[in-house]
């Protein structure tokens, strides 16, 4: 079948009533040191973002800013100071949520130096995560795993269903799978939020049995209102169902 007739051909899905996210109670991706990346920008922000968790019934969050070479140029240093100032405001403020930060890695040319000095933050047992550049497959994909995985670290691929270049190519996906990198699929895909050929890809991966973590990859208070619309969707009460993601083991 066409990828159109997939799109345009199906059925509409009947939504459920929304499921109870608090069972996952832990977010791992998401962008909420006010000001370090193009996700939350000041504190206030920040603080309506992490009472929305807390509405929600996440019992912890490990908010995970960009490190990129060119636009975001973050280190532990930055990102452990503004989680320390978060930290402090969430105390003031009395909202009830656990706070630890990590950092979502682009692949790009300055990713294995970092490697090399053990300068990432990682989260849980030592979890990695990382993302792809949008407009290729970076040609060092398989010696950066190689490479993360014999230096101790858990590679965890960020929103695996929203690479354009794997949109027609499943057998690169399960590969890459088949290396032992831990797939993260963001809630909001689900909805069609990026797409409906990302929501597609997301489709297939849960119903392959290869999801690893779901996270609200939150940037802003309208993502929030977009998971709120994916607890209704068959899709998330499906992968958290079959009861394999590893979020609230951290
Ligand atoms: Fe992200």
């Amino acid at each position: 079948m066409g990828i159109f007739k997939k799109i345009f051909g199906r059925k509409k899905q009947e939504l459920l009533e929304p499921i109870d996210i608090s069972v996952l109670e832990v977010d791992m991706h998401s962008h909420l040191i006010p000001g370090i990346d193009d996700g939350a920008q000041t504190m206030e922000q920040t603080l309506e973002l992490l009472q929305e968790f807390s509405n929600l019934g996440y019992r912890k969050v490990i908010t995970t800013p960009h490190t990129m070479s060119d636009y975001y140029k973050n280190n532990p240093q930055i990102i452990l100071a503004g989680l320390a100032d978060v930290k402090k405001a969430l105390k003031e403020k009395e909202i009830k949520i656990e706070l630890e930060a990590a950092s979502e890695y682009n692949l790009d040319a300055d990713f294995e130096g970092l490697i090399d000095r053990k300068e990432l933050l990682t989260f849980g047992a030592n979890y990695l995560l990382f993302e792809l550049p949008f407009f290729q497959e970076p040609p060092m994909l398989d010696s950066i795993i190689w490479k993360l995985q014999t230096s101790d670290y858990k590679p965890v691929l960020a929103h695996v269903e929203r690479y354009p270049f794997w949109f027609k190519d499943w057998e690169r996906i399960l590969d890459v799978k088949a290396r032992g990198v831990l797939f993260q699929l963001n809630i909001n895909s689900l909805t069609g939020h990026y797409g409906a050929e990302v929501r597609l890809v997301a489709e297939k991966l849960i119903d392959h049995n290869l999801v690893d973590f779901v996270a609200t990859d939150c940037h802003n208070i309208n993502h929030i209102g977009v998971t709120k619309q994916a607890l209704k969707y068959p899709y998330l009460h499906k992968v958290i169902k079959e009861g394999k993601l590893l979020n609230n083991q951290l």
